[in-house]
């Protein structure tokens, strides 16, 4: 695919994994941030399956995403006076993973890296602080797509556009002439990420997780720059289309407003949450988000893809990071196997990934149980994803469960692409 012009919409997981494997692939890479540097926030992601066996074949990369996973032993589930009821240890084994994966890793860090590798390459240039304004596709002489930047980027011409801005892509909304919000499935569902001051743990390394009814669960870890991290989730009932206007109004008005909506829905919650609203108050990373699925009826349009989140984010499965690296993978590889036939590489990637996504969207048979929120269920959220439920005696067949539904990513049988230029 010499000279192949690609553009690439977004640099946080997908879009740096998308500029490595085709700027391999013989590829020109332009990636465009909206934000002004690589974003360091988010708390812990999984890197699974597909993205495990990816990982593998970057040069590199597993050692450097080792280098960083987080000191996590488990998670023990607490009741509100603390005192644990069940607890989900790292299985030790990566190709056998349990909840607690062995390659969990702080989304910032897992960007930093991928940004790392692909920074220097002389076929992939970074421009920070911009995006897409509109896109001209010659449809009909099947020519390259005219892109207008938002703030001052030259228009130019690509022979591919990618888009990898996440969930809430208005990428996806350009290319393929639909709203922001269309093929979003909402689960009612929000979490934030924070990391506080104190040692809400009290040195412990063991990440600890509660649940207090109203849908809210609250999950702590230990932050090896001190403090802890936090994280918070509230989930509603889905007919009540009172509480998803107002999570998202609070949203859409910005961290402060969604602070105090958070606040309020945790204060006096039990156990920790009073200490962690406090912290993250005055927090310098807080993030939060809406817990979703997105999936519309085609990855690509003309010379218009989706990858990663903004294609097929996985909600609540936890399986969006390594569906974003897989992705970013195959589409490189079916395009550079199909040289010289864009549309081909295209429809080898949507065939490709399909039967994948499809299995890790599925949202565990367990989970749409706890989304009933006034129950006395023990919970287990983290990672932005309801993982669970379990009276604690089924906890060991939960864990098995579980652990089977993610198993290896060799049953996939991701291709190995040549990657001539
Ligand atoms: C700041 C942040 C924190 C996160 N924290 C967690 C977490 O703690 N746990 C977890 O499981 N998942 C988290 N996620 C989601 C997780 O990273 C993704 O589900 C997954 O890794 C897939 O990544 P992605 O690259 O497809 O999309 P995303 O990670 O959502 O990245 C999208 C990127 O596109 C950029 N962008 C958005 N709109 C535009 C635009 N119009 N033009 C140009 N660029 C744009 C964004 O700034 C971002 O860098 C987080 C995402 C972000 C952005
Ligand atoms: C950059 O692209 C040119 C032309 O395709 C190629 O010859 C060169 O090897 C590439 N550089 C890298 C670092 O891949």
């Amino acid at each position: 695919m010499s000279n192949l012009r690609v553009l690439i919409v977004g640099a946080s997981i997908a879009g740096p994994t998308a500029a490595y494997w085709f700027a391999k692939a013989g590829a020109k890479v332009t990636v465009v941030e909206r934000f002004p540097h690589i974003r360091p926030n988010g708390q812990n992601v999984d890197i699974r399956t597909v993205g495990v066996t990816v990982m593998r074949r970057t040069p590199g990369m597993e050692a450097a995403v080792r280098a960083k996973v987080m000191p996590y032993e488990g998670i023990s589930f607490v009741g509100s006076n603390g005192r644990p009821f069940g607890i989900i240890r790292a299985t030790g084994n990566p190709d056998q993973q349990s909840l607690v994966s062995e390659y969990e890793i702080l989304r910032g860090d897992l960007s930093q890296i991928l940004f790392d590798m692909t920074k220097d390459n002389e076929n992939i240039s970074y421009v920070f602080g911009e995006q897409v304004a509109s896109m001209q596709q010659h449809e009909q002489e099947d020519g390259p797509v005219t892109v207008e930047f938002a703030n001052g980027f030259p228009a130019s011409e690509f022979d591919l556009v990618v888009a990898c801005d996440g969930a809430t892509s208005r990428t996806r909304a350009l290319g393929l002439g639909c709203g922001v919000r269309d093929h979003i499935k909402s689960i009612n569902c929000w979490v934030a990420y924070f990391s506080t001051q104190q040692d809400i743990l009290d040195g412990s390394k063991l990440g600890q997780s509660y649940s207090a009814p109203g849908g809210r669960w609250i999950a702590a870890g230990s932050n090896p720059a001190g403090g802890s991290r936090v994280t918070l989730m509230g989930l509603y009932p889905r007919d009540n289309l009172d509480i998803t206007r107002s999570f998202r109004s609070a949203m859409a008005q910005g961290d402060v407003a969604f602070k105090q909506h958070i606040a309020q829905h945790f204060k006096g919650a039990g156990w920790k949450c009073d200490e962690a609203i406090e912290g993250m108050m005055g927090s310098p990373d807080f993030y939060a988000s809406e817990i979703a699925q997105v999936k519309p009826p085609s990855l690509c349009k003309g010379r218009f893809v989706l990858v990663g989140d903004a294609g097929y984010a996985a909600g609540p499965t936890g399986g969006g990071t390594s569906l974003a690296i897989a992705g970013a993978y195959v589409l490189a590889g079916e395009i550079s196997k199909h040289k010289g036939d864009l549309a081909a590489g295209l429809q080898g990637y949507e065939e490709r990934m399909r039967p994948i996504i499809d299995d890790l969207q599925k949202i565990p048979f367990l989970v749409p149980t706890v989304l009933a929120p006034q129950t006395t269920w023990g919970l287990w959220v983290r990672n932005s994803i309801i993982w669970f439920i379990c009276w604690t005696r089924v906890m060991q067949f939960s864990q098995r469960f579980f652990a089977n539904s993610y198993g290896s990513g060799d049953k996939y049988r991701l291709p190995e692409y040549s990657w001539d230029k």
